[in-house]
């Protein structure tokens, strides 16, 4: 299919390089939570079209947004009923085409979040499986299988899921299917060709309406090997993954990229995609590849400590997987899955890890489900390194992808009352992981009103009373807020952008600061110490706290351009 022959009524495609991608500005949109023009509470794709003007304001390239369609939310949207549609709380299609249309006007690409692992169980592929029985061409979509023991009453494995419980949920027939997620996230089975047939419908038909780009959930679990006797959990966990582990990053997931790469070179410009894959290191280019999706989410800055020589391994590092893959380095701090990195620069070092894993107590998760109290956050030097750490990320060759409120310096809301909470880590764990709504709470646009601007009528979940403070509106034209930190930082990274290079000061690259320059003068410092220290000669342009004289001040970065 040509983008010719494709041609939405409503799309106007950017007039945009091919690689327009490589060192983008992507700020990503959670719809539920971004602004509601209904009323109801809940985000939706008008109040992201009156907000246009705002994005624009920021100086991005692109918005991605977590999913849109008819979900039942029992993941927040990731459990998804209806591929090929927007949920009639959020909008409509047309409304969709609408806000693709404003964004386009504005050169704001847009990019729509795939989710192959697993539909919802309230998809009608799901419940034709339920409806069929054993053995049937419709179960045949999901991983079924019969169950152990006496009267196939235990489950085929005892595995668990990645949000805690069992990975595996009896169905009244008798049998039992596979979720890695919650039960409501029934797993595709990817051997199957109507699920990879409907996949590529999927991917056309939202490129057909103007759509630019797709982030791909979970991207290294599609593929499965499954064959019989399945491992225990025990035996699974000590698979190396990459390659030939059952579930994780299998070799032959690339076989879908490869024909889903066809379908992207197939409209003009091609259609950009980023994998959401947590796979060992050396694994990732192959995603990364333009064989393959062509972006791989890289999230080795977001767990890496505020601390100079961690920052700099993940950058040299990161440079290097660039180089093999032939793709650019993506840079995250933060996004709707961990908790805010102004809060995570805030906590206090863990004296002992409490989350169930290392990169957990890394994102500060640990922290906030251990339930620790608010006195232990330093919300004033979290907010100043998490500024910081944003100018650094920057200044760096590549991509940024930004999460909605990061802009405002907010905070994670790690108080949610536990009546309020809706993801399902919080209740399958149950109750000791507070889950990753703290990041999720609808925007503060205005500094008082009904739910501070988000919408008329409250918001979906509760905005806490400093959200004012931290508002579009408290920090519109101030010219000391983070807000306009980031109108400022995004206006001058268009205009100092080269080759995605960068060469390490050594002679500033000392103790807790590091300093490097790109090709064409621009030079950032990042002081990740308390102590000030000198900067290299040239015009400052901009600071993400005042200088001190004529020195950095610790915890904050400094962009010259070099005299
Ligand atoms: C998404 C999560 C989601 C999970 C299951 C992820 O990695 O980012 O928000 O819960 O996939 O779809």
């Amino acid at each position: 299919m040509t983008a010719a022959s494709a041609a939405h009524p409503h799309e106007r495609p950017l007039d945009t390089p091919a690689d327009w991608w490589r060192q983008a500005t992507v700020y990503q949109i959670y719809p539920r939570s971004f602004a509601d023009a209904n009323g109801d509470g809940i985000g939706d794709l008008r109040g992201i079209i009156s907000r246009v003007p705002y994005l624009a304001s920021l100086g991005i390239d692109a918005v991605w947004l977590s999913p849109f369609y008819p979900s039942a939310l029992a993941d927040g949207g990731y459990d998804v009923a209806d591929y090929r549609d927007v949920d009639p709380r959020i909008g409509t299609l047309d409304e969709f085409d609408e806000m693709v249309a404003a964004l386009h006007a504005e050169d704001i690409r847009v990019v729509v979040d795939i989710v192959p692992n697993h539909s919802s169980d309230q998809h009608e592929w799901f419940q034709a499986a339920l409806a069929a029985g054993p053995g049937s061409p419709e179960r045949a979509r999901y991983i079924f299988r019969d169950g152990k023991g006496p009267g196939g009453g235990e489950p085929p494995t005892d595995w668990e899921s990645l949000f805690g419980g069992p990975a595996w949920t009896r169905v009244p027939d008798g049998q039992w299917y596979l979720h890695l997620f919650a039960p409501e996230q029934p797993d595709f089975d990817w051997s199957n060709h109507e699920v990879r047939a409907d996949f590529l419908h999927t991917l056309r038909f939202w490129a057909d309406r103007g759509v630019d780009g797709f982030r791909v959930d979970v991207a290294h679990a599609l593929t499965k090997d499954l064959t019989e006797p399945l491992p225990s959990k025990a035996q699974l966990e000590a698979i190396a993954r990459g390659g030939d582990h059952p579930i994780w990053d299998r070799d032959e997931v690339h076989e879908i990229y490869a024909e889903w790469r066809k379908v992207f070179d197939s409209y003009s410009p091609p259609r950009t995609a980023v994998a959401e894959a947590w796979v060992e290191r050396h694994r990732r280019p192959r995603y990364a590849s333009p064989e393959g999706l062509g972006q791989a989410f890289e999230f080795d800055l977001l767990t890496a400590e505020f601390e100079a020589q961690a920052f700099r391994e993940v950058v040299d590092d990161s440079l290097e997987l660039a180089g093999i893959s032939g793709s650019s380095s993506t840079w995250v701090l933060s996004n709707h899955d961990v908790v805010r990195h102004a809060t995570r620069y805030g906590l206090p070092p863990l004296d002992k890890p409490v989350g169930s894993t290392e990169s957990e107590d890394k994102q500060g998760r640990a922290w906030i489900l251990a339930g620790a109290p608010e006195e232990a956050l330093d919300r004033d030097l979290g907010l100043r390194r998490a500024r910081a750490a944003t100018l650094f990320e920057l200044a760096l060759p590549g991509s940024a992808y930004l999460y909605q409120g990061e802009e405002l310096g907010l905070h994670e809301v790690g108080d949610l009352p536990d009546e309020a909470r809706q993801d399902p880590t919080y209740f399958r764990s149950p109750g000791v992981d507070k889950g990753r709504d703290g990041c999720r709470v609808p925007l503060p646009w205005t500094t008082t009103g009904s739910s501070f601007g988000f919408g008329d009528d409250g918001a979906h979940l509760p905005q806490p009373e400093w959200f004012g403070a931290s508002s579009v509106e408290a920090q519109d034209g101030d010219p000391a807020s983070t807000l306009s930190l980031y109108r400022e930082a995004l206006r001058l990274r268009r205009s100092l952008q080269s080759a995605e290079r960068l060469e390490w000061l050594e002679e500033f690259t000392r103790g807790d600061v590091l300093a490097f320059a790109r090709p064409n003068g621009w030079v950032c410092v990042t002081n990740f110490g308390d102590e000030p220290a000198a900067l290299p000669d040239g015009e400052v342009l901009l600071s993400s706290a005042p200088l001190d004289g004529d020195r950095l001040p610790g915890a904050a970065t400094a962009w010259l351009r070099a005299s």
